[in-house]
């Protein structure tokens, strides 16, 4: 469970949000939708410990992040990150990019299996920068197949792709899902929102 108690975050002396609560539960797919400006990335952010707060708490399963080892098993084993530009290392192998996932944050799921749960079976000796975007984002969903997480946190991760291509992520999202990981996802596609448990309006 993740709850955001009262968060206040301003920049630069302008206030994005001013008291904001929420609870996500455990296995929900939740969205987080509002027009460009609002705030998404920056709660996601917020969420995923790469963004600091002004004020309030975000706790997981009723506790705060407090020390240096709390924060390093966040990263290490309790969440995955997808972006809209999909962050790989565009000169490397797929299987370079899915090897740089550190041996004790793997799940036990081989690079190979993760591919074929993307439909990637066959690019494991591609180079990053051969595949088209959907294919690459499909790459970086296969990390979250890979590496230990319960919480996905995606921000617009079909932003850059055509609908099909859309579609393909957004099922990949919804089986890591049905795994039981949390997924809260940024988007202002009305046919991603659709699949969503829950829309969060911003
Ligand atoms: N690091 C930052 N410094 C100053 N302002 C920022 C920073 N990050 C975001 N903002 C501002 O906060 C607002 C919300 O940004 P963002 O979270 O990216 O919105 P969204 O993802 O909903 O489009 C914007 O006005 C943006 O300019
Ligand atoms: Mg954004």
């Amino acid at each position: 469970m993740i709850e955001g108690i009262d968060i206040r975050k301003n920049f630069d002396g302008k206030e994005l949000f001013n008291g904001l609560s929420f609870r996500i539960d455990d296995g929900e797919f939740v969205c987080f939708s509002g027009e460009s400006g609002k705030g998404k990335t920056t709660l996601l952010n917020i969420i995923g410990m790469i963004e600091p707060l002004s004020s309030g708490e975000i706790l997981f399963d009723g506790a705060k992040i407090r020390t240096n080892k709390d924060r390093l098993d966040f990263f290490r084993v309790k969440a995955g990150f997808v972006f809209q530009n999909f962050a790989l290392v565009e000169g490397k192998t797929v299987e370079q990019n899915l090897a740089f996932v550190r041996k004790s944050s793997r799940s036990g799921v081989s690079i190979e299996d993760a591919l074929a749960s993307v439909g990637l079976a066959g690019k494991l000796k591609s180079k990053v920068y051969t595949l088209s975007g959907g294919e690459q984002q499909r790459v970086s969903l296969a990390r979250l197949f890979i590496k230990k997480c319960d919480v996905i946190l995606a921000d617009e991760p079909t932003g850059s792709l055509d609908s099909r291509n859309a579609q393909a992520v957004i099922g990949i999202l919804k089986t890591l899902n049905e795994q039981g990981k949390t997924i809260i996802l940024v988007t202002h596609d009305e046919s991603v929102k659709r699949v969503c448990g829950r829309i969060i309006e911003l």
